[in-house]
């Protein structure tokens, strides 16, 4: 076998590229962990404190909307689950819930606020389930990380039952915060603060054509929250809680408007698994 023989093809390099942009994400998220953590233990006080206190606080506005208030005799899989926060609160309202992460860290903080938690480590898009186990699938601020979310929404159609529901948020491209430009520069140039991680950006047509191909029907994606708050944190940090305070009623009557959500913060997807047996491929 000659060195020319021996070399990947393209489609065998770009999935070499892709696993090791996950593993980077993962490592990325390991880093970060305790300061995850610290950010969700000083969530309970002023809502409009941080941009991340506001978001999760819109956020959770659509989590109570979208998914059932009690959890009895439903099995939830938290997917990406990182240090807890939500298998928390949903195993306190009845889920039976388990929690996946590619990070150890994150899923050591997520034992200590739920002691005894059943916890996964392993990549979202090969999950060590069988097909049909879940009612739901929850994700929150994952596929973002996915340099292809594709594999990952599949694996999600196959462990939820037919009928089962996945509840997942997503980063819009023409987001007005610019995040898609500072994150495509953070990648190539050594901006200094700035994460270098490449993520993943869409628009709510491509985000239902996705999950479509995955095998969900009944898709829904809405806006969360809306505005360019992230740029006001980073400029003037003082001037955030009063203008958040304010912006909270217009945000509220705009961010899921048809088009206008294309440019919010935030998606969040409510998909229902098809009924049919066998998951489609095509996107
Ligand atoms: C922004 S955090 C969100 C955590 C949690 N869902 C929440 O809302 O607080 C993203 C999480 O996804 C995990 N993650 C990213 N890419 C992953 C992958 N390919 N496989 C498994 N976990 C991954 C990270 O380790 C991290 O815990």
């Amino acid at each position: 076998v000659t060195s020319a023989d021996a070399s990947p093809l393209p489609a065998e390099r770009r999935r070499a590229g892709l696993a090791e942009q996950e593993r980077q994400a993962v490592r990325a998220h390991s880093d970060q962990a305790d300061e995850f953590a610290s950010r969700y233990q000083r969530l309970a006080g002023d809502p409009y404190r941080s941009c991340f206190a506001y978001s999760r606080h819109r956020l959770d506005d659509w989590l109570e909307n979208l998914l059932p208030p009690r959890g009895e005799g439903l099995r939830l899989l938290d997917l990406g689950c990182g240090t807890g926060h939500h298998l928390a609160r949903y195993a306190a309202r009845g889920f039976d819930v388990v929690g996946l992460d590619g990070s150890m860290e994150m899923l050591r903080h997520a034992l200590r606020i739920l002691p005894g938690a059943a916890l996964r480590r392993a990549g979202v898009d090969a999950l060590p389930f069988r097909d049909e186990t879940f009612d739901v699938v929850l994700s929150i601020e994952v596929l973002r990380y996915l340099p292809d979310p594709q594999p990952s929404l599949e694996e999600a159609a196959r462990v939820l039952r037919p009928g089962g529901l996945l509840v997942a948020t997503a980063a819009p491209r023409l987001s007005l915060n610019g995040y898609w430009l500072v994150n495509r520069l953070a990648t190539r140039l050594p901006v200094p603060g700035l994460v270098r991680l490449k993520q993943f950006f869409t628009t709510s047509l491509e985000l239902r054509r996705r999950l479509r191909g995955a095998g969900f029907g009944s898709v829904e994606v809405h806006g969360a929250y809306f505005g360019p708050v992230n740029w006001v944190e980073r400029i003037a940090p003082r001037l955030l809680p009063g203008l958040l305070r304010g912006w909270q009623r217009l945000d509220r009557a705009i961010a899921d408007r048809p088009f206008i959500r294309e440019f919010g913060n935030m998606f969040v997807v409510r998909a229902v698994r098809d009924s049919r047996p066998s998951v489609g491929r095509a996107a």
